[in-house]
């Protein structure tokens, strides 16, 4: 198969990661018989260094007469980078919030897995922990706070700055149906997390979730309030198969819920649209603090990069390839620094890259 792909390495550890994930796709063409090509492309802080914009309309451009988009990470420190001098609407995450909306993604999948070998790294108790987990959080990614109106403005001589949370029922809708669908390929459970004792967006939502349920009659619907969410995915996360969600509340509750699994650096993500064409990254962030020493967790998006495979690709067997030579890797022993535990062996993220790829 022949694969046109679109690389943003972005800022901070991203082009380390990113080396990376590419090192394993690599070994998988090889080892497949694929032809992968690649064309960088630049956005955020990289972008801003050499445009002055985050996002220029030729990437976005390029970004979409590709097959599918790797990226790395944007954004840079807020208190000491000069990109954050600029207007909000000019800074790096200006750039991934258009590119997210200019092609479609409005579904992100997140998935969550304990591996057993990472019980260790699981800040969890053990009697929870033993439990394991698998979920999928499902955000929606293209709507809510972070594309409704806002303004900052003095109101009566005080300064007042608003953001205000739309949902419209189609967005609503479209993003349920991929959710039920995904869950009924998994263990048929879909639990929706709103805020809908408060907010008139939540009640819709509920409503809307609820019309959809009635199309997937074997996958079973739950709701929880988005509070309780936080709480229970600490609690019991195994209780969780999917967990169906809004924007900003699905960027929290994922950043929570990659914790439970042992990193921030371990927890994938795929954006997609109403077809197959998607943009892989990891979950979290340019990790400023720690880019350039080689210690950065490559695994989230290495497992992003299986998630291409498998979701624009149906490269199914490719990705599994992928997933077992990240948990064999973890079985041997081998850990970045944000995994380790007492026993194992440390490894930067250039060496966990070709540990993945001599095993796929
Ligand atoms: P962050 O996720 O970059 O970092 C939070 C903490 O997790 C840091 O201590 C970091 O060292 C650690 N960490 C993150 N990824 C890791 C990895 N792969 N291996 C080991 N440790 C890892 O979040 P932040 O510090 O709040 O944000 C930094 C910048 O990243 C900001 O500019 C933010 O806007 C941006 N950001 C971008 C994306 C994206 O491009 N998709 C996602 C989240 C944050
Ligand atoms: C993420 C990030 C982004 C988001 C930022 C960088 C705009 O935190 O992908 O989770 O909030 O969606
Ligand atoms: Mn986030």
């Amino acid at each position: 198969m022949n694969l046109n792909l679109a690389v943003i390495s972005g800022d901070g550890i991203g082009p380390e990661v990113v080396r990376e994930a590419r090192k394993v796709l690599d070994r998988i063409a090889e080892k497949y018989g694929h032809e992968i090509h690649y064309t960088d492309l630049l956005m955020g802080g990289a972008s801003i260094d050499v445009h002055g914009v985050p996002l220029t309309d030729e990437t976005i451009e390029i970004a979409k007469s590709s097959d599918a988009v790797l990226m790395g990470s944007i954004g840079g420190n807020a208190a000491t980078s000069p990109w954050y001098k600029l207007p909000a609407d000019r800074r790096p995450e200006a750039g991934l919030l258009k590119l997210r909306k200019s092609l479609g993604l409005f579904a992100n999948l997140r998935p969550a897995i304990l591996y057993k070998e990472l019980q260790d790294a699981c800040p969890l108790r053990k009697d929870i922990s033993d439990k394991g987990f698998d979920l999928m959080i499902m955000r929606e990614l293209t709507g809510g706070l972070y594309f409704g109106a806002r303004e900052t403005k003095e109101v009566d001589g005080v300064m007042t700055a608003i953001d205000t949370l739309t949902y419209n029922e189609n967005e609503i809708r479209r993003i349920a149906r991929r959710a039920f669908d995904i869950a009924g390929k998994r263990r048929k459970k879909v639990c929706s997390v709103d805020k809908a004792n408060v907010l008139d967006s939540s009640r819709l939502w509920r409503k809307v979730v609820e019309e959809v349920a009635k199309e997937y009659p074997d996958v079973e619907l739950t709701h929880m309030l988005v509070d309780n969410c936080a709480m229970q995915l600490v609690k019991d996360p195994a209780q969780f198969d999917v967990i169906l969600t809004e924007n900003m509340f699905g960027d929290i509750l994922s950043d929570e819920a990659s914790m439970v699994t042992g990193s921030i650096g371990m927890l994938a993500s795929a954006s997609l649209n109403d077809s197959k064409f998607g943009l892989y990254e990891p979950s979290g962030g340019s990790a400023p603090d720690i880019a350039g020493q080689n210690i950065a967790n490559p695994i989230a998006t290495i497992l992003s990069a299986a998630m291409m495979l498998r979701y624009s690709f149906d490269l199914d067997k490719e990705a599994d390839a992928i997933e077992q030579a990240v948990s064999q890797v973890l079985a041997e022993g081998y850990r970045t620094g944000d995994i380790m535990s007492e026993g194992c062996k440390k490894v930067g993220t250039t060496e966990m890259g070709d540990l993945i790829a001599e095993r796929v």
